[in-house]
């Protein structure tokens, strides 16, 4: 089993999309990417959107190798919503191309324990006569070699009370991962037990965000969660809401006693950590206002985006993700 995350905080954007291969299905997970609209009063910086036009590039092509797309709820850093958003870089066209017939859709329950907001949401896809999609809550699937188990419907957490998701259980021969999907934290018992029943020897983790001021009350409780984890998993990586400020690494080492690598070092790239630096890429590099009317228009923007990537290196990321993406399914699948 290989992992690839494909966007994530660590990759400069909001999302925590990836793609599992193993030796009988290609399994792409939570497949969207966003910005924070505003963080310190500031719209995001083209930087920050340069990351999320190239995330949004790669998901699309890769999405090509993927024989299921898992969908742990409807949020929209992790579903492609059937309309235009200009951070996301998404709209009808690009919905229809990523779930699409060919492909096998597991998706949180659009009819129980879902809000009003998240099920209009996924009514785009339960509905769409064209693509056929299975429940993920509660149940098993198997392709070949390769298991994916769900858990139960799980609170997405502190932020938001009426929310629920998936966590998800891949496993092939004697190894498994578990990605948490939003949990922040995990804040809920359910969530953490998924992972202690289970005991996978690798974990990806959502943390808390504790950057917004009302999370304090439940800080404790999800660092204790954390920490149970912490102590049975030897493989473990936080990104997502945990990574919107710069003091991640010294809030674990405060809080769990050590520190724990971002979802990025799982392919040896150093975080780079943007929202959580937006004050100080404004004030190095201002933007003008009316390039917010245009970016998702012009393209101009994208050799400005380019340019961008190049300057600060990170387009090798997603360069390299590409090719290795590519190499492994040639191996896989003998090609
Ligand atoms: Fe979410
Ligand atoms: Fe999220």
């Amino acid at each position: 089993m290989k992992i690839f995350p494909i966007a994530c905080e660590s990759l400069g954007t909001r999302s925590f999309c990836h793609l599992v291969m193993t030796e009988s299905v290609n399994i792409l997970v939570d497949p969207s990417v966003s910005l924070g609209p505003k963080r310190f009063g500031l719209k995001p910086h083209p930087t920050e959107i340069a990351a999320s036009w190239i995330s949004r590039q790669t998901i699309m092509e890769i999405s090509q190798l993927a024989d299921v797309i898992i969908q742990t709820h409807y949020h929209g850093d992790h579903f492609t919503l059937n309309s235009p958003r200009k951070y996301e870089f998404s709209n009808k066209e690009i919905f229809r191309a990523l779930y699409n017939p060919e492909v096998t859709i597991i998706a949180k329950d659009y009819e129980k324990n879902i809000n009003y907001r998240q099920q209009q949401r996924a009514k785009h896809l339960w509905k769409n006569k064209k693509i056929s999609v299975s429940k993920a809550d509660n149940n098993h699937y198997e392709f070949g070699s390769t298991q994916i188990t769900f858990s139960p419907a799980v609170p997405h957490g502190v932020q938001e009370a009426s929310v629920f998701v998936v966590e998800v259980m891949i496993k092939e021969g004697d190894r498994s991962y578990i990605f948490t999907s939003d949990v922040c934290g995990p804040s809920s018992k359910e969530a953490t037990d998924f992972i202690i029943t289970n005991l996978p020897d690798i974990v990806a983790v959502d943390g808390i965000p504790f950057y917004i001021s009302k999370t304090e009350e439940y800080i404790e409780e999800a660092f204790r969660n954390l920490s149970k984890i912490v102590d049975e998993i030897r493989e473990i990586y936080i990104d997502h809401h945990f990574l919107r400020s710069l003091e991640w690494e010294n809030k674990l080492q405060e809080n769990l006693g050590r520190k724990l690598p971002a979802f990025s070092n799982l392919r040896n790239q150093k975080p780079f950590l943007l929202e959580a630096q937006r004050r100080q890429l404004h004030n190095d590099d201002p933007t003008r206002e009316d390039f917010y009317n245009s970016f998702y228009v012009d393209d101009y923007s994208i050799t400005y985006f380019r340019e961008l990537l190049q300057k600060n290196g990170f387009h090798h990321y997603w360069k390299k993700l590409k090719e290795d993406v590519k190499e492994e399914n040639a191996k896989l699948k003998n090609i």
